[in-house]
């Protein structure tokens, strides 16, 4: 079956791919103030950033002229994520065990690391989708788990 539709948008051809189909399992989303992200940086640094992300997500982050929009949004990702898979997490959160990536057309995708990855492989998760958004004031982020066979 072809998955790929074309439609016009603003005089533009616009190419839509779609995924092979999965159910949604799992939902979940989160909303991050950027104010209160610059102010952990001014005010934690490296403690904070090097808590919550990894070195690859602080890169990114620091290649744009606004880092702490995209810090925020891969905060409120983490939180999304950990949403929907539904789990409760004894002790602290490895938050760095979440981490956000990006494909070759720059959509954010999701890799597990550690103890959240092997959980996740345990429970039959079988693809994490997320889709950020972010402003001057808030990032935003919306992730969904399926689970194969479910
Ligand atoms: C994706 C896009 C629409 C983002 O829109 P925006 O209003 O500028 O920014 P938003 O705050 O809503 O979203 C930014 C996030 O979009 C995500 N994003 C970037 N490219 C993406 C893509 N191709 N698909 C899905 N998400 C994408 C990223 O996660 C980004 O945040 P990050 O840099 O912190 O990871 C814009 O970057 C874009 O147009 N990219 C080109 C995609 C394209 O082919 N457009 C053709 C339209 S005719």
């Amino acid at each position: 079956m072809n998955n790929r539709h074309s439609i016009g948008l603003c005089h533009q051809s616009l190419s839509l791919r779609r995924g092979s189909s999965t159910v949604c399992d799992g939902i979940g989303t989160d909303i991050v103030p950027v104010a209160r992200v610059e102010a952990l940086v001014q005010q934690r640094g490296t403690t904070f950033l090097e808590r919550w992300f990894t070195r690859g997500e602080i890169s990114y982050c620091y290649t744009k002229a606004h880092p702490a929009r995209h810090l925020a949004a891969r905060l409120a990702a983490k939180e999304s994520v950990l949403k929907a898979l539904g789990w409760s997490w004894d002790g602290p959160v490895p938050w760095r065990s979440v981490e956000v990536l990006h494909d070759e057309r720059g959509a954010p995708t999701v890799r597990l690391h550690g103890p959240i990855a092997d959980a996740a492989a345990e429970a039959r998760v079988s693809v994490i989708r997320i889709s950020l958004s972010h402003c001057d004031e808030f990032a935003t982020a919306v992730a969904t788990v399926a689970v194969a066979g479910a």
